[in-house]
């Protein structure tokens, strides 16, 4: 299994701070955000990683190098117009190949080991899982229906969520499908070709889509 961390948006939420630097560098415990998931991924075997940059690339390129300082090996591509994260993941296309995948969004933190996240995947035989986290203001992410570890339904940013389970920004991909999928979407209401609408597109095809219900804390740190 390959990894694709999109690590390329402004930071708006994060302003002012994110003027001056990305907001995947940014200390959490004197830690760069982004140094915990690459140090996760490296603890779960997974040590091909591909970092989606595009702002303030420079300083983020510089801190994670080839990634041989944390023990995996990191490629760079550049996501020149800011599309969406499913535009970021198509960047990744060439250099994933026929791999199984991960997506990350390179502003999360969290305490799950991505191990056991993988053997959910793929003991679930889907060609897609979403990894999902309760919280109190779900109206601001992603939200899923599930039933039984299963999706049922998903929706950016709903003003009337029907569950408190928001997209975690983790996603697993199996198979060519994904890139069928992505190829045919089409711009979200804010404009941007959405990882979302990837899965509601999986669903529409009556594939299955499995939920890794996130164990203990998680947090996007926008
Ligand atoms: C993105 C995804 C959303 C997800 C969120 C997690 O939102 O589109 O589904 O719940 O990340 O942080 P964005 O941060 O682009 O608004």
């Amino acid at each position: 299994m390959k990894a694709v961390i999109l690590a390329a948006g402004f930071g708006t939420r994060m302003r002012p701070i994110t003027h001056t630097g990305p907001k995947q560098l940014l200390p959490l415990a004197n830690k760069p955000v982004i140094q915990y998931t690459v140090e996760k991924l490296r603890d779960a075997s997974i040590t091909e990683l591909c970092l989606i940059v595009g702002y303030m690339k420079a300083p983020l390129m510089e801190f994670l190098g080839d990634g041989s300082g944390f023990g995996v090996e990191i490629t760079y591509r550049d996501q020149l117009e800011r599309k969406g994260l499913a535009h970021a993941v198509s960047i990744a296309k060439d250099w994933v190949g026929d791999d199984s995948f991960i997506v990350l969004l390179g502003d999360i933190i969290f305490n799950m080991p991505i191990k056991d996240m993988v053997g959910q995947h793929e003991a679930s035989g889907a060609p897609c899982s979403v990894a999902l986290f309760p919280v109190n203001d779900p109206e601001k992410f992603g939200v899923a229906e599930v039933d039984d570890g299963t999706i049922l339904r998903v929706v950016e940013k709903p003003k009337e969520p029907k569950t408190n389970l928001a997209i975690a920004g983790i996603y697993f991909f199996s198979g060519p499908e994904v890139w069928d999928i992505i190829g045919k979407l089409k711009p979200s209401a804010r404009g941007e070709y959405e990882l979302t609408d990837t899965i509601e597109i999986f669903l529409k095809r009556k594939r299955p889509v499995n939920a890794v219900k996130l164990k203990g804390s998680w947090k996007d740190t926008g």
